[in-house]
């Protein structure tokens, strides 16, 4: 019986002995406990860059996103990359890092806010995503025109168009139609009517083909990374 108590408490004894000599290293802890030494540098969560120093572990930074080719950000800093700003606030309880929201599209990053033009429409970049504003036609003097979303304009004989024809998703239109308040004689068996311009594309709304004539989703949403990461700080534990 004695024998059996022994052979339980040896391993016990042994590991408290470890332990005290890890305490010895212990000059900080991080946000999960774990120990670290005088100097010690790390980043956790990718974001939070941490220095162990005069026995505090203190938020140094946050590292950027793919965005700012990861580029450490000073605490408290606010930094321009790329012409976009990224920060890193730091306070008692908690650490903000923050980037610029942004669209990508085609390659091309847009700030919230501009607009800009892809085919036949005008896009807005917003925080969420991209919604269409409008769409261009040319008018008589082959001047460029936007058209917002809903309506039309005769250009001739010709109706412009740019209409949401479906809802969910949301979908803009752009095309053109013969003027319907005027009837056009077309007569038959002698070949085209040169009364219209050529290239028309007369397809009704209500039975949109996909792609033809020019059409695109009116929103487009931004891909779903973080713009805003927020870490809640512990009181810095002194390793004791
Ligand atoms: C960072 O600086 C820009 C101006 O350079 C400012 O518009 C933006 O609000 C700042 N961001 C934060 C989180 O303070
Ligand atoms: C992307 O760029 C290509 C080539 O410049 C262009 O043909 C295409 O329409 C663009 N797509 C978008 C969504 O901007
Ligand atoms: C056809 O409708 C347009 C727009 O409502 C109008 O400006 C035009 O005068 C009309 N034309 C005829 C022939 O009724
Ligand atoms: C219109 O069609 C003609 C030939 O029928 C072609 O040469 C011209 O490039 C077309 N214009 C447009 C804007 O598609």
């Amino acid at each position: 019986m004695i024998y059996f108590y022994l052979l339980i408490l040896a391993p016990t004894l042994c590991s408290s002995k470890t332990e005290a000599v890890v305490k010895a290293n212990c000059d900080c802890r991080d946000w999960y406990g774990r120990c670290k030494v005088e100097g010690d540098k790390w980043v956790d969560d990718e974001t939070w860059s941490y220095h162990c120093s005069t026995s505090k572990a203190e938020v140094v930074g946050c590292v950027a996103t793919d965005r700012a080719n990861k580029k450490e950000i000073s605490a408290n800093g606010n930094e321009t990359i790329n012409g976009f700003w990224f920060s890193c606030q730091v306070t008692d309880d908690k650490v903000r890092y923050e980037q610029e929201p942004h669209c990508s599209v085609n390659g091309t990053e847009y700030h919230v806010g501009n607009l800009y033009r892809n085919s036949v429409f005008q896009h807005i970049c917003l925080a969420s995503g991209t919604w269409v504003t409008g769409c261009f036609y040319k008018d008589e003097t082959e001047k460029e025109v936007l058209l917002n979303v809903g309506e039309s304009a005769y250009v001739g004989l010709i109706q412009h168009h740019c209409d949401r024809f479906v809802d969910y998703p949301g979908r803009v239109q752009y095309y053109t139609s013969v003027r319907d308040n005027v009837t056009i004689a077309t007569p038959t068996g002698v070949g085209k009517n040169h009364n219209l311009p050529e290239n028309i594309t007369n397809i009704l709304p209500t039975n949109p083909v996909r792609w033809l004539p020019e059409n695109v989703d009116l929103f487009i949403a931004n891909d779903g990374s973080f713009d805003t990461k927020i870490r809640y700080l512990r009181p810095s534990v002194i390793g004791d």
